[in-house]
């Protein structure tokens, strides 16, 4: 009897944290059953939920917007507005998993920039899987909470977003990268050493409006790709299962658009596991070369940057104390990532802040961020 009402009041609240990431490279992998190597990062998302007595009731506070609504756990669909479906995207798809919940308030705030390319979208999302999952005893997995974060993005918001933001916000690990296979969903945590020198993060302070529509092209351009590699190599799944001298095979049977965007995969995923090795051979200049070429294979192979963003990086090329920079997340607007020497980072921003605004009117914001862990409870209410 004692057990179980303690459970009651551990249960009649939770406050969930859940972190925003970055990616050292292998970008656009991810839902090519690739690559990546992300980290979650010290910004997070914050969920506080509570029952609420009724039965299927609930309210929804976001206080960073100062915007509220409420829905009927057993009568609710996608709405127009772009946060709600974060949530009511993720509620949906755990009663999918057959999930038994009740009515519940929740709050949320949190300090991941939107639209940088951190994936404020997952951490969002994570926090509120993870906290429903606590606050109504659901039983599900990390593995469950994951997928079903993912396909609220699928099913609410509209993007067909690969693995890579849920399983980096849910999976961090304090000081380590995550080398992700993204098909099998295996994983490796590696130490980011990186001595001398430091992660900074570039916010260009744009987020064209193309990215959502535009994600969801470059999908299925790689789907397309797969369609005319299957012509010669039926037996492949993904881009993940051809390499480079496939490609070149089939080249000509390929508009020149679709080769470009698996010709990015293809070498993308190799950058991934060359900077794997880097890292641990702690050949950082190494790392740095494979970061520019991934900048390079996003902007005119896969066609995802924006003027801003080239700017940044191009900055960064005569500098001797950076030893890599690229654009991170989806594209279109958001974070460059940059690996500089910490003793040249104050002047560096403070040269590049400058010459940015003078270049496009607009205020870059720099972040230094530390790796941390994933998903965790905060505390009970
Ligand atoms: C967004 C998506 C991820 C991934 C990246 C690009 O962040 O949510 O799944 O595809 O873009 O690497």
């Amino acid at each position: 009897m004692e057990t179980l009402d303690k459970e009651k009041i551990i249960h009649a609240s939770i406050v969930v944290q859940s972190p925003g990431r970055i990616n050292i490279i292998g970008e656009h992998t991810d839902y090519n059953d690739g690559f990546v190597l992300p980290a979650a990062v010290d910004k997070n998302m914050i969920a506080r939920l509570k029952r609420n007595e009724s039965a299927s009731h609930c309210k929804i506070k976001a206080l960073n917007l100062q915007a509220c609504f409420s829905f009927d756990l057993q009568h609710f669909s996608r709405t127009s507005n772009g946060w709600q479906n974060y949530i009511l995207g993720v509620v949906h798809e755990l009663q999918q998993l057959g999930a038994q919940m009740q009515g519940f308030d929740c709050e949320i705030e949190g300090d991941v920039p939107i639209g940088s390319g951190m994936s404020s979208s997952a951490a969002l999302e994570c926090s509120v899987a993870y906290a429903l999952n606590e606050l109504f005893d659901l039983g599900f997995d990390k593995f469950q909470l994951i997928k079903s974060a993912q396909r609220a993005e699928h099913h609410f918001v509209g993007t067909k977003c690969g693995i890579m933001d849920q399983f980096a916000s849910m999976m961090g690990k304090k000081g380590q990268v995550i080398l992700l296979d993204c098909r099998s969903l295996e994983y490796h945590y590696f130490p980011l050493d990186l001595g001398d020198y430091q992660i900074l993060l570039l916010n260009t302070n744009v987020s064209h409006s193309l990215a959502s529509s535009e994600y969801n092209t470059r999908r299925a351009e790689c789907e397309e790709g797969v369609g005319i590699l299957q012509e010669t190599y039926p037996d492949i799944k993904n881009l993940r299962d051809i390499n480079m001298e496939q490609l070149l095979h089939s080249k000509h049977q390929m508009p020149k658009t679709i080769f470009q965007r698996c010709h990015h995969v293809i070498t993308e995923n190799q950058r991934v596991i060359d900077a794997t090795q880097a890292l641990q051979n702690g050949n950082l200049h190494q790392l740095g070369e494979l970061i520019y070429h991934s900048h390079f294979s996003l902007q005119y192979d896969y066609e995802v940057s924006c003027p801003e963003l080239d700017f940044l990086v191009a900055q960064t090329q005569d500098k001797d104390y950076i030893l890599g920079a690229r654009m991170m997340g989806g594209g279109f607007g958001g974070c460059t990532i940059n690996i500089i020497k910490k003793t040249k980072l104050e002047r560096f921003v403070n040269h590049v802040s400058t010459i940015y605004q003078n270049r496009f009117d607009i205020n870059l914001t720099p972040y230094t961020v530390s790796i941390e862990d994933g998903t965790s409870e905060l505390k009970s209410l």
